[in-house]
C-alpha cells in the first residue's frame, strides 16, 4: 500500500498522513495502559508498520518510564535511517527511574533528556523532539532555546510542543520554527478547535498531530461496559470513561457504528478518516497487527462532504464527553 506522504511543519519534515502511537505497548511501571502487551506482537507490529509504509513512530521517556523507547530501539534495529522517530520530554525523571511528577522544561533538563532519550533509543539523532507539557514556571522561549541548540547540534532534527495554547505556539515560533504541534483530538475531544489552536497552527504553517484520535480505544465501538475495560486499565482514572459520562458516550459511539456499518468500514477506520480529512495526523496507538492493518488502510479512504456533516451532526462540536484526564492531568494542559 502507498500511503500519503505530507508536510509536517514547513522545516522540511516529511511523514506518511497516519502515524503509529507505541505508548502502549509497554505499560507504564505496574500498570497497564490499555491492557496487557506483548513484547513480540508488538515489535511484529512496528515492522508491519515499515512494510505497508507507516514508518512514523510515536514515543515519550515518559513511557515506561523508558521503556517504550527501549522496545523501539530493539524493533528497528538496523533499519533506523527508515524510520521517523518522534519522542518527548518534559515529565521529570529523576536517576532513579522515578517519575517525579513535575514537569521540567529547564534548559539543563532539555540536554539530560535528550542524552537519556538517545541512549534509549540507541540512535545518535531523534527525527521530532516535542516538549510534552509546558512548564509553567519557565519561559517557553528557555525551552525552545534549549531544543533549538540540540537542532544545531544535529541531536535532532525538528522541535515540536505537546498540548500548548496558540499564545505558548507563537512565543515559542519566535524563538526556533515550530514543526509539529501534538494534542489530543478526535471526535470525541476537539477543544484545541475550540480554543483557536489549530487555526494559529495553520496561519503559522505549523502541523498538528491528533494523539488519542480513537477516544483512547472508545471510538472502536470494542468497549461497551465499564467492566469491559481491564481493573488496572489507565482509562479507569479518566472522567470520560466513567460513569457520569461513559452511557452518554456508549450512545454518540453506538451511532458511528451504525454509520461505519452502512460504509462498510469499521467506526475506528470512520474516526481517523475524519480527522485525515482536516489534513490532521491521527497516530493511533495499537500493539497488534490487525488493528495496524485496519488503521494504515483507514488513510486511504474519501470521505464525502455529506459523511463529514453526517459525523459532526452525531457529535457536534462542544459536546460534552467528560474531561480527558483527571483534575491533576487537566492541570497540565496549557489552556
Ligand atoms: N502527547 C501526549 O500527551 C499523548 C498522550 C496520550 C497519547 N499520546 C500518543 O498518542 C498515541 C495514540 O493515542 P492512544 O494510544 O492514547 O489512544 P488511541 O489511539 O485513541 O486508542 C488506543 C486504543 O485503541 C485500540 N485500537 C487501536 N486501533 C484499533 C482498531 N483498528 N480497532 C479497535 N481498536 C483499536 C487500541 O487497542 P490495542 O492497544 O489493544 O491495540 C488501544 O486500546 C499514543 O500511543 C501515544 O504515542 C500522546
Amino acid at each position: 500500500m502507498k500511503l500519503n506522504k505530507v508536510k509536517l511543519g514547513n522545516q522540511g519534515l516529511v511523514i506518511p498522513n497516519i502515524g503509529l502511537g507505541c505508548m502502549g505497548m509497554t505499560g507504564f511501571g505496574d500498570a497497564d495502559m490499555y491492557g496487557k502487551s506483548d513484547e513480540k506482537e508488538a515489535i511484529a507490529t512496528i515492522h508491519r508498520s515499515l512494510e505497508l509504509g507507516g514508518n512514523f513512530l510515536d514515543t515519550a521517556d515518559l513511557y515506561g518510564p523508558f521503556k517504550n523507547e527501549q522496545l523501539i530501539a530493539k524493533a528497528i534495529d538496523g533499519n533506523r535511517d527508515k524510520y521517523i522517530i518522534a519522542t518527548k520530554f518534559g515529565w521529570e525523571i529523576d536517576d532513579n527511574k522515578q517519575v517525579t511528577w513535575r514537569i521540567n522544561g529547564s534548559k539543563d533538563y532539555v540536554k539530560k533528556s535528550v542524552e537519556r532519550s538517545l541512549k534509549n533509543l540507541k540512535t545518535d539523532y531523534i527525527d521530532l523532539y516535542y516538549m510534552h507539557r509546558l512548564d509553567k514556571n519557565i519561559p517557553i522561549e528557555e525551552t525552545v532555546g534549549a531544543m533549538s541548540d540540540l537542532v544545531k547540534e544535529g541531536k535532532i532534527g525538528y522541535i515540536g510542543l505537546s498540548e500548548v495554547s496558540s499564545e505558548t505556539v507563537k512565543r515559542a515560533n519566535k524563538v526556533h520554527p515550530i514543526s509539529a504541534v501534538q494534542s489530543e483530538y478526535s471526535l470525541f475531544e476537539r477543544t484545541v478547535e475550540e480554543r483557536g489552536v489549530i487555526q494559529t497552527l495553520n496561519e503559522l504553517e505549523i502541523g498538528f498531530v491528533a494523539y488519542s484520535p480513537l477516544g483512547r480505544g472508545f471510538l472502536s465501538g470494542n468497549i461497551k461496559t465499564i467492566d469491559d475495560i481491564p481493573e488496572n486499565d489507565f482509562r479507569r482514572g479518566i472522567p470520560r470513561f466513567q460513569e457520569a459520562h461513559f452511557y452518554k458516550n456508549i450512545e454518540l459511539v453506538k451511532a458511528i457504528e451504525t454509520m461505519a456499518k452502512e460504509k462498510e468500514i469499521t467506526p475506528s477506520q470512520l474516526a481517523l478518516a475524519w480527522i485525515i480529512s482536516k489534513g490532521i495526523i491521527p497516530i493511533p496507538g495499537t500493539k497488534r497487527r490487525k488493528y495496524l492493518e485496519q488503521n494504515i488502510e483507514a488513510s486511504t479512504i474519501i470521505l464525502t462532504d455529506s459523511d463529514i456533516q453526517k459525523l459532526e451532526n452525531i457529535v457536534p462540536l462542544g459536546t460534552d464527553t467528560g474531561a480527558t484526564y483527571d483534575e491533576f492531568g487537566m492541570g497540565l494542559l496549557d489552556y
